[in-house]
């Protein structure tokens, strides 16, 4: 028998898969499953400051309409906010009292302040860790990019001083200077990075001339980014790495740990293949191993990240100059 199990945010985990947040980890019936299928963590669907604000102007405008008085309405505020953490803190006591592995909130907020609030109280109702989403969109004119990255700091530091859980953040590879943003990060003191979130992206609809959503799920293919950056990142972070998109199956997982990944996060596979593709990477993980005499995951971990590469250009060659300008590959697009 070959140990699965993994060290991930100062926690043991049976294994390295973890489901990421999305709808799937958004009931206590769906975790229930998630457990069963062989997941060693849940993130749940992340709580969003925006939402909550979304809801309370609905209210608002519905109030106007009516012709209220809005100054009662800041009362709703309140409300909503208090009703929406309600919901989230019996996710997460539910949660703990039905299933044995460790529950990992994740928060989305887009003001600073209110992170620590959300923090604070998901702490309290028993959360393991806090998985902090964060993204500062890159179309935003009005802030430069040191100011954007300042707020990342800011807000890590503000939470650490409101939560004793371990913290890992979950960013996007919209940064300028990537590599250094990422280490940088590490040495804030949280315990664990995820590379990388992955967004709603737009699509056009030509007749009716209306935006609308392109693919909600990665494709396999998608690993590529994810994988470079953790195998570039690893043995140059203080902090775990768990890989996010792109993961499918048992093959990828097993690349990202090669890249150095302490877990892989799931979501779209959950989706597409059924909860029970966790057992199924599972037991393809555990033949490679049984095959290559591997007894457990340190065995193998980081073994291609770039700093044990023969060949550390190989990560970082972006350009396809050579690998379509010789005859050795037939070119896909030959006109
Ligand atoms: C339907 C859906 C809902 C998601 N909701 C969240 C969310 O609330 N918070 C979050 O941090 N990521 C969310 N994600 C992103 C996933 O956690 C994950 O990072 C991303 O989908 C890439 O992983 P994948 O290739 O395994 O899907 C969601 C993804 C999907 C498909």
């Amino acid at each position: 028998m070959v140990d699965l199990s993994t060290e991930y945010l100062g926690m043991k985990l049976k294994n390295p898969v973890i489901a990421g947040s999305s709808g799937l980890t958004n009931s206590v019936k769906s975790i229930k499953e998630l457990e069963e299928n062989g997941a060693a963590a849940v993130v749940l669907k992340s709580i969003f400051e925006e939402e909550i604000a979304f809801e309370y102007e609905d209210v608002l405008k519905e109030a106007e309409s009516k012709g209220y008085n809005l100054d009662q309405f800041d009362y709703y505020d309140y409300k909503i906010k208090e009703d929406n953490i309600d919901k989230y803190t019996t996710l997460i006591n539910e949660s703990k009292k039905n299933v044995s592995i460790p529950i990992i909130a994740s928060v989305n907020c887009v003001y600073s302040h209110e992170w620590l609030a959300f923090a604070s109280q998901l702490e309290k109702a028993g959360a393991d860790a806090l998985e902090l989403n964060m993204f500062f969109l890159p179309s935003d004119f009005e802030r430069t990019s040191e100011e954007k990255e300042k707020a990342y700091f800011q807000i890590i530091e503000q939470v650490q001083k409101a939560v004793s859980l371990p913290i890992a953040l979950k960013i996007s590879y919209y940064f300028s200077n990537l590599g250094p943003m990422i280490q940088k990060l590490s040495n804030t003191g949280i315990a664990g990075l995820v590379l990388f979130n992955r967004f709603f992206s737009p699509d056009f609809d030509i007749d009716k001339f209306e935006v609308k959503s392109s693919n909600v799920f990665s494709a396999p293919s998608d690993l590529s980014i994810s994988l470079r950056w953790i195998a570039i990142m690893s043995e140059r972070v203080n902090c775990n790495l768990a890989a996010s998109t792109g993961v499918h199956d048992g093959e990828a997982l097993i690349k990202q740990l090669l890249a150095g990944a302490n877990a892989v996060q799931v979501a779209s596979t959950l989706y597409t293949n059924g909860k029970g593709r966790i057992g199924e990477m599972l037991k393809t993980l555990e033949d490679w191993m049984a095959g290559k005499g591997y007894g457990s995951l340190s065995d193998f971990r980081g073994k291609m990240s770039q700093a044990k590469s023969s060949n550390p250009a190989a990560y970082e060659r972006a350009q396809f100059m050579k690998y379509f300008g010789g005859k050795k590959q037939k070119d896909p697009d030959p006109a």
